[in-house]
């Protein structure tokens, strides 16, 4: 059995739009290793959920495949036609997407609808499709007798342990969680991250976990890819890339929560705005906002540094950031 159960190769996915392309997803790599957590984070609108919803195939028709490979289990997803694509989907690569909860049809018992995508997806009878349903049920931290509730009869995580099971609904050994605990109070954010680590360890799962909040990422995940842009600017495991940051906007992101560098005081919050994908700046694309940028930065696109053995970043000065300088010049634009 190979190790690295997912393999991105240099994915380019973008959304037709008037006046030209929107870049989503630009130029991404990474791996997943079998029964790792990997963890996408950046600001709205970044791409995150693009990568997932590209792993899937599960985009509108505007969207295109520039290029790249999406190596699953050694084979390429972009290679696949529509029937060979559901025969991975949910039953090997599942998703919880981003507000699910809110999309739970609000007519139906949530037994129900959980029954229904059993006897869609794995072909079960009705009977046999009750009793799985209640295992599910228990496998989320659910009491049967909730199958008879109505969405607007749960509460928040509630809702999300019902949606999570959905996702479990064929025993994928992939799942991508995008933004799963963002909607909700903190301390249940906190039992939905643990429920899903726990079914991760159950059941040896493979999850990418999608975030804004790099404290969520920091928590519960073992590699963290940062994304800025459509692209990945900076990626190592969880140790290293807190420890010693080696791009600038990994910083800015890391800085804005106290949680994760307690010693810092002030919060920072990063002047501008995230570029526009459908005509994004030269160069790098974070210059415009960097408070470092020089020259090169917005003439030419900047390579990748291995900075330390599996830790990258795309910085055309990432070998000599002075991470405290940066820091406090950001808490100066602030
Ligand atoms: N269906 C779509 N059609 C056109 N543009 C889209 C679509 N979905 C997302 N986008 C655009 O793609 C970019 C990335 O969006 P998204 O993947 O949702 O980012 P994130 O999940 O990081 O917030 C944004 O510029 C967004 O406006
Ligand atoms: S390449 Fe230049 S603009 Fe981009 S993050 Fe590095 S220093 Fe800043
Ligand atoms: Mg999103």
């Amino acid at each position: 059995m190979k190790m690295v159960l997912l393999e991105v190769r240099d994915l380019k996915m973008y959304y037709r739009a008037f006046g030209g392309w929107i870049r989503a997803v630009d130029g991404i790599s990474f791996e997943l290793e079998r029964g790792s957590t990997l963890g996408l984070v950046g600001e709205s609108g970044c791409g995150k959920s693009s990568v997932g919803l590209s792993l899937l195939k599960l985009l509108p028709p505007t969207a295109k495949f520039m290029s790249g490979e999406i190596l699953f289990d050694g084979t390429d997803l972009l290679n696949l036609c529509p029937e060979d694509i559901r025969k991975i989907r949910w039953k090997r690569i599942s998703m919880i997407f981003q507000n699910a909860m809110n999309a739970l049809d609000p007519v139906k018992k949530v037994g129900d609808q959980l029954m229904e995508a059993l006897t869609v997806n794995v072909n079960v009878r009705k009977d046999e499709a009750k009793k799985k349903a209640v295992e599910l049920f228990e496998r989320v931290g659910l009491s049967a007798d909730r199958m008879n509730s109505y969405p607007h009869e749960l509460s928040g995580g509630m809702k999300q342990r019902v949606i999570i099971a959905m996702a479990l609904v064929c025993n994928p050994e992939l799942i991508i969680a995008d933004e799963p605990t963002t909607a909700l109070d903190v301390v249940v954010q906190d039992q939905i991250m643990q429920l899903i680590l726990e079914l991760k360890e159950k059941f040896n799962l493979s999850i990418i976990f999608i975030s804004h909040s790099a404290s969520v990422i920091a928590e519960t995940c073992e590699r963290i890819c940062v994304m800025y842009g459509g692209k990945i600017v900076e990626q190592a495991d969880v140790r290293s890339i807190f420890k010693s940051p080696y791009h600038p906007y990994t910083i800015s992101l890391f800085y804005s929560y106290p949680s994760i560098v307690g010693e810092v005081k002030k919060l920072i919050s990063l002047p501008g705005a995230p570029p526009n994908l459908l005509n994004p700046p030269a160069g790098c694309r974070f210059a415009p906002r960097c408070p470092i940028a020089k020259k090169v930065c917005k003439a030419e696109e900047p390579p990748k540094f291995e900075v330390k053995k599996g830790h990258y970043s795309h910085c055309h000065f990432a070998m000599e950031l002075d991470v405290r300088k940066i820091q406090s010049m950001l808490e100066g634009l602030t």
